[in-house]
């Protein structure tokens, strides 16, 4: 097993054939941006194979042009035995101008597995800044709220 690289970015051109029917770039195409880059940050920083096992607070905050410019952005903010929780942020921009704007932003949870799909134990990111501290809090917040809502959602499982 190698590791452990904490980040890393993605970046290419949205085209034509990621754009729905209001000629922007498709909700779902960026989800799967979200998806890649989660797994690429938590097999870069665990060193196996990972799987996706929860993502969620997906903000679409402005649409995304054909043609433009698409940074995806993630990076670990927090690791449990076997878990990586992974904040993604979407970046675009005219490749022309560059003036950058933020999209999308959102949480992953990536579970790195054994060929039998069994979780494993990854290696633990400490938080050392003071803004990485603020977002592993964060982290530790989230999970408690998500499994307030999980049991909210409750209710429309038969
Ligand atoms: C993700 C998966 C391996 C977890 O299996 P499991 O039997 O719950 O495994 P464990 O009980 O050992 O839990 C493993 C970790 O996942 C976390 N986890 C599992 N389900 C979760 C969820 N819905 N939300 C957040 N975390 C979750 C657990 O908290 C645990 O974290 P920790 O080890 O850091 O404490 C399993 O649910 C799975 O294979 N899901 C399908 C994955 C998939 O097909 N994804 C889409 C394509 S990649």
């Amino acid at each position: 097993m190698t590791a452990s690289q904490r980040d890393i970015t993605l970046r290419f051109l949205a085209e034509p054939q990621d754009v729905n029917f209001g000629g922007k770039v498709h909700g779902g195409a960026v989800m799967k941006w979200i998806d890649l880059a989660a797994y690429a940050c938590s097999a870069g920083w665990s060193g196996r194979y990972c799987v996706t096992a929860y993502a969620g607070g997906i903000r679409f905050i402005a649409p995304i042009h054909v043609g433009s410019l698409v940074e995806v952005e993630a990076k670990v903010i927090y690791t449990g035995k076997s878990s990586m929780h992974i904040a993604l942020e979407v970046n675009a921009c005219d490749p022309k101008s560059l003036n950058r704007r933020q999209t999308t932003n959102c949480i992953v949870i990536m579970v790195a597995v054994d060929q039998n799909g069994q979780s494993e134990t990854v290696p633990q990111w400490i938080p050392e800044t003071e803004a990485d501290k603020q977002q592993h809090a964060t982290a530790i917040k989230l999970m408690g709220m998500r499994k307030q809502i999980g049991e909210e959602m409750e209710i429309f499982v038969d």
